[in-house]
C-alpha cells in the first residue's frame, strides 16, 4: 500500500437508489415503505420549471411529516448555473435539514461547485445548530465534471458517493444516443470474416470507459462509486446486466427511476452465497497456508496468494 491513507467515507447500504420526483408528493409514502436503500427526492431534471418552487415546499412538508429514519434519503437540488439552485439550499437546509442525510448535486464540473455547496450547507447548519452532518452525492455527468474528476472527488470531507448520469452524460459529450444507459447497436466491433465467410458482431459498452474511471477516482478518495440510471424500465433483463456490468466493476449500487428496479439492484448488489462461501472458503486458505510458511498456494487448481485475502474480504465486507 501507499504509505498515504485512504480515508473512507461514512458506510452506508447503496444498493439501490430510487429517484422520486419532488412535484409528485404522492408517491413518497409508497417510497418510504420500498426496500429502496437510497432515496432522493427530485429537485431537477424530473420538475418542470412551473413545479420548482411547489415541489420545494413537497420535499420540506414530507421531510417534516414523515418519518424517513429508516432510510437513508438525499434532495437532488438543481445544477449551480440554475436560479433555482440558491433556495433549493437555504429553504429546503433551514427547513428541514436535520432530517436530510445526503444532499445531490447535478453536474458538477469543478471542485469549486462542490466548494460552494459546502460553504453554503456549512453556514446553514451551523446557524441552525443541527446535529446531523449532511453529505454530498456527486453525479458525474458533464464531459468537465468527467475531466476534474479526482479534483471533485477530493473537494469536500462531506463527499460521499459519486454518481455516473448516464444520460446527462451522453447528451455532454454529444454521444450519437438517446436511450438512458444500456447498449448501442451503432458500439459493435466486427469481427473479420470466419471460417464460414461469416462475419460477428460483437456488442460493446460505450459507457465502459466513463464508468471504469469513475469507480477508480471514488475509491482513491474513499467514496461509494453508484451507477446511475437504465431508462427501460420494461427491461428487468437489460437493467440487471447493465447493475452486474457496474457490480463487476465496483460500483455498490444503481438508481432505479422506476419502483419495480429497487428489487433489481438489491439482488445485483448484494454479494450472493456462492460469492461469499468462495470469498471464505480463499481467506482459510490463505490462513492455513500461512500456518504452513507459504504465501501462495492452489485452491481448486488456480493461484491464490495474499492479494487474494484482499479480493475475498472486499466481498465479504459488502455483507457488513
Ligand atoms: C442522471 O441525472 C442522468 O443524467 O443520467
Ligand atoms: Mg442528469
Amino acid at each position: 500500500m501507499s504509505f498515504r491513507e485512504v480515508q473512507e467515507t461514512k458506510a452506508r447500504l447503496n444498493r439501490s437508489e430510487l429517484a422520486v420526483p419532488g412535484s409528485q408528493s404522492k408517491f413518497f409514502e409508497k417510497a418510504l415503505n420500498s426496500p429502496a436503500d437510497v432515496i432522493f427526492l427530485d429537485l431537477e431534471d424530473a420538475v418542470a420549471p412551473d413545479q420548482k418552487a411547489q415541489a420545494r415546499k413537497n420535499i420540506i412538508e414530507a421531510l417534516n411529516d414523515l418519518d424517513w429514519s429508516s432510510k437513508t434519503v438525499s434532495v437532488r437540488i438543481n445544477g449551480l448555473d440554475t436560479h433555482w439552485m440558491y433556495r433549493d439550499i437555504v429553504d429546503v437546509v433551514e427547513q428541514a435539514g436535520q432530517f436530510i442525510d445526503l444532499i445531490m448535486v447535478p453536474k458538477v464540473g469543478t471542485s469549486s461547485d462542490v466548494y460552494a455547496l459546502d460553504m453554503l450547507i456549512t453556514q446553514i447548519e451551523t446557524a441552525r445548530g443541527f446535529d446531523n452532518r449532511i453529505g454530498l452525492e456527486l453525479i458525474i455527468e458533464t464531459a468537465l465534471g468527467m475531466q476534474n474528476l479526482a479534483e471533485i472527488a477530493g473537494a469536500s470531507t462531506r463527499n460521499e458517493s459519486l454518481h455516473f448520469g448516464v444520460a446527462d452524460y451522453a447528451a455532454s459529450t454529444q454521444a450519437r444516443t438517446t436511450n438512458i444507459g444500456g447498449p448501442n447497436p451503432n458500439y459493435v466491433i466486427l469481427t473479420d470474416p470466419m471460417e464460414n465467410e461469416l462475419r460477428q458482431e460483437h456488442w460493446g459498452d460505450m459507457w465502459h470507459y466513463a464508468l471504469s474511471k469513475m469507480v477508480v477516482v471514488a475509491r482513491a478518495n474513499g467514496l461509494r462509486p453508484i451507477d446511475g440510471p437504465f431508462g427501460d424500465y420494461s427491461d428487468a433483463e437489460g437493467y440487471k446486466a447493465a447493475a452486474y456490468r457496474a457490480s463487476a466493476l465496483g460500483c455498490e449500487g444503481k438508481w432505479a427511476i422506476h419502483p419495480s428496479q429497487i428489487v433489481l439492484a438489491n439482488e445485483v448488489m448484494s454479494p450472493s452465497e456462492e460469492e461469499i462461501a468462495k470469498a471464505r472458503k480463499i481467506v482459510a486458505a490463505m490462513a492455513k497456508a500461512e500456518e504452513e510458511g507459504m504465501g501462495a498456494v492452489s485452491l481448486n487448481g488456480k493461484l491464490i496468494d495474499y492479494a487474494s485475502i484482499r479480493q475475498a474480504e472486499a466481498l465479504i465486507n459488502k455483507l457488513a
